[in-house]
Order: C-alpha cells, then sequence, then structure tokens
C-alpha cells in the first residue's frame, strides 16, 4: 500500500501504540478518582499535557483537551463569543475547514455579523481587507495557520499584528500546522490555537485548545470539573496518553521528518510535472506545506483517477477528507479562482513520516498510465482550458 493522504489522518507512531496497548492493560482508573489508580492516570494525562505543551512552545497550564481538532475550533470560537457577549462580529477566512467554516455559518444564524476574508489565486489572505474588516464590535479573528487542502501557509504573525492594533482576540486553526512547520505558541502571539491527536502520528478522537493565560472564554459543554472546567466529561485517558506520546516524540524527529518528506514530495511533484501533461499545482508555491501537492488533472474527474489509484492500493484524496463525500465542489479551490470543471479535476496527495522514496517510484509509474488512459476515454478536452 501507498498511504499519500496524510492530512486527513496519520498511521500511528509505534512508539503511540506501544504506549496505548501498555496503558490499555494497565490503567482503568477513573482520573477523578482519588485513590491511587484513578491518581496514576490523572498524572499520565498531565504528562501528556505537557509533551503537547512543549512540542507547541506553550506553558502545560494553557492546554486544555478536547474530543477532537473540530471541538477545539468550536469551543474557541464559540467560548469566546459568549464571555463578550457585546461584541457581535466574527472574522474568519474564505479557505477555512469546515469546522471554523460551519461555526461561522451557525453564528450568522444567530445572527451575528461573519466576514469571510478572501484569498488570493495562491491563498493567502488579503491583509489589507482584513485590516479594513476589523472593527471596534469584532470580538475575535480566527485563520486557519496551513490549509488542508493546498497547504498554503497564512501569515498569522501579521494578523496578529494587526489584532493587537486594534484590540481584538486572535484563534488559529493549526491542525495541519502542527507538525509540519516550526512554529512556537510563546513566539506567534495568538491567543488560542486548535491541534489535533490524529495529525501528527497520535489516535483519532482527541484534540487540544491553547488558551492564553487570561482570555476570556466560555464552556460550551456544561458538566463536571475535568479540565478545570472547560471541558466537562470523563477524560479520554487512553487517547490523551496516546495523543502526549505521539506530542513526545514530535520534536525529536521533526527536522529528519521535515527534510525527507520535503525530498520525497520534490521528487513527487517533480516526476508527475515531467512525466504528466496538462498538470497544474494549486497552492503557493513556496509558503506551502512542501508535504501538500494538490494537482489538477485537466479535463478529467478527480473520483476517476482516485479510484483508478485505489485498485493499485495508492491512496490519495480528492478535496480535503471532511467533504470527500458531499459532491459539492471544494470552497477552497473555488476561493483560489479555480472554475468548477477544474476544482474537480483536483487530486490531493499529501505525504508524511513512513513514506519511502519507493512509494515515489511506484506513484510515478501508474499514475501518468491511469492519467493517460482515462483522458483517452474522456470527451472534455483539455484544450479547453
Ligand atoms: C485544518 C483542519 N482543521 C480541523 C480539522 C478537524 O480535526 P479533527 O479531525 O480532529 O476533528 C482538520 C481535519 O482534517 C483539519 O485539517
Amino acid at each position: 500500500m501507498v498511504y499519500l493522504d496524510n492530512n486527513a489522518t496519520t498511521p500511528l507512531d509505534p512508539a503511540v501504540v506501544d504506549k496505548m496497548v501498555w496503558f490499555l492493560r494497565e490503567h482503568f482508573g477513573n482520573p477523578s478518582s482519588l485513590y491511587p489508580i484513578g491518581r496514576q492516570v490523572k498524572e499520565m494525562i498531565n504528562e501528556a499535557r505537557e509533551h503537547v505543551a512543549k512540542s507547541l512552545g506553550a506553558n502545560k497550564s494553557e492546554i486544555y483537551f478536547t474530543g477532537s481538532g473540530t471541538e477545539a475550533d468550536n469551543q474557541a470560537i464559540l467560548g469566546v463569543l459568549e464571555a463578550i457577549p457585546d461584541k457581535r462580529e466574527f472574522v474568519t477566512s474564505a479557505i477555512e475547514h469546515p469546522a471554523v467554516q460551519e461555526t461561522a455559518i451557525y453564528l450568522e444564524r444567530k445572527g451575528y455579523k461573519v466576514t469571510y476574508v478572501p484569498v488570493d489565486r495562491a491563498g493567502l489572505i488579503d491583509l489589507d481587507f482584513l485590516r479594513d474588516a476589523v472593527t471596534p464590535q469584532t470580538a475575535l479573528i480566527s485563520i486557519m495557520y496551513a490549509n488542508n487542502e493546498i497547504g498554503t501557509i497564512q501569515p498569522i504573525d501579521e494578523v496578529v499584528g494587526i489584532a493587537r492594533d486594534k484590540g481584538v482576540l486572535v484563534h488559529t486553526d493549526a491542525v495541519q500546522a502542527f507538525g509540519k512547520i516550526d512554529f512556537r505558541i510563546d513566539r506567534l502571539g495568538v491567543d488560542l490555537l486548535s491541534v489535533s491527536s490524529h495529525k501528527i502520528y497520535g489516535p483519532k478522537g482527541v484534540g487540544a485548545l491553547f488558551v492564553r493565560k487570561g482570555t476570556p472564554l466560555l464552556p460550551f459543554l456544561h458538566g463536571g470539573h475535568q479540565e478545570r472546567g472547560l471541558r466537562p466529561g470523563t477524560e479520554n485517558s487512553i487517547g490523551i496518553v496516546g495523543f502526549g506520546e505521539a506530542a513526545r516524540v514530535l520534536p525529536e524527529k521533526f527536522e529528519a521528518d521535515r527534510t525527507r518528506i520535503q525530498h520525497l514530495a520534490e521528487r513527487l511533484g517533480r516526476g508527475i510535472e515531467k512525466k504528466v501533461p496538462k498538470v497544474r499545482l494549486n497552492g503557493h508555491p513556496e509558503r506551502r506545506i512542501k508535504s501538500t501537492l494538490n494537482y489538477s488533472f485537466l479535463g478529467l474527474e478527480a473520483e476517476a483517477i482516485l479510484l483508478s489509484l485505489a485498485t493499485k492500493e495508492i491512496y490519495v484524496s480528492t478535496g480535503s477528507a471532511c467533504s470527500s463525500e458531499s459532491e459539492e465542489v471544494s470552497h477552497v479551490l473555488l476561493a483560489i479562482g479555480l472554475r468548477p470543471e477544474i476544482a474537480r479535476s483536483t487530486v490531493r496527495m499529501s505525504l508524511g513520516r513512513f513514506n519511502t522514496d519507493q512509494d515515489i517510484d511506484i506513484v510515478l509509474k501508474e499514475l501518468p498510465d491511469i492519467v493517460e488512459k482515462l483522458r483517452k476515454i474522456s470527451a472534455f478536452d483539455p484544450e479547453d482550458n
């Protein structure tokens, strides 16, 4: 199998598997229990918090575990707006993941004014538009750090600069940036930041929200005292411990992973552009997570390419994983100006820690033939584009 869908989810790191199996066998206690088998689990959750905090450049008292990256995004946005009830405006970008975008639409239904900052053809937000969009009524700006479909990296430091000038809080969805970009929250300057375990070789169903000390925030779940009252409900201790282990090994592997994955992605990209006619790379040529390759194969349906590759056990994605079951054209690709038929011809390949040179050899052998065969039976003429 050649797995090239690491932006959708990553395989577990072997160190994470070992830790989780050990934990499952040895520890069933409720972390809220006051006797030793509970206290031990609580300690392990706090160790995991320390690993996540350290890998993000944050203080552990500022990290709250959640049930997913989606939940962290929802908690950040809804929690701030509820804590600042007199400000009824929210600013975000046109290319957010549904976890933020759908939350914004929900807010519109609730009567909030939401402004969507447009992006250019490379997927970069319009900073002048952002500056003008922020008013004294704005409670929060939420701009994603790196895009899940095209990989474009936003200038979050400049977003923070604009927000500081105007006295507005900033949240960033860093789910795709974590583990791929070398950033530290203490330098980035955002007030809230979301991450997800399953994008960094940890288990699914666990995320974390960084909340800078002093940020006004109310919980959107109500219940017990877990996660200092921000995220009530008995903790997903096995998931959190696995997430902690994934975050613990991340800094040790970061540099070597990045260099190797970038080399593989460059090889793959060069090979595709050389061997496959009529392809177009989407996203910023430089300010991009290099492990994400988003190509339009002009004249073809991405789904046909995906299914043909799958018969060779090569797994890629059309658009983003979260929207792959919907018929809709990717809002990200439309926002960067692609025509719908070109957006529908777009395949995302995302590399990760466990890809090898052999994987790239296999894709570069199979993909050109598949595209050629599909083009022969396609009625659509790519010259039209
Ligand atoms: C940018 C971005 N934000 C949020 C999420 C949601 O994270 P989770 O799957 O943990 O809910 C994803 C997942 O694809 C993502 O890519």
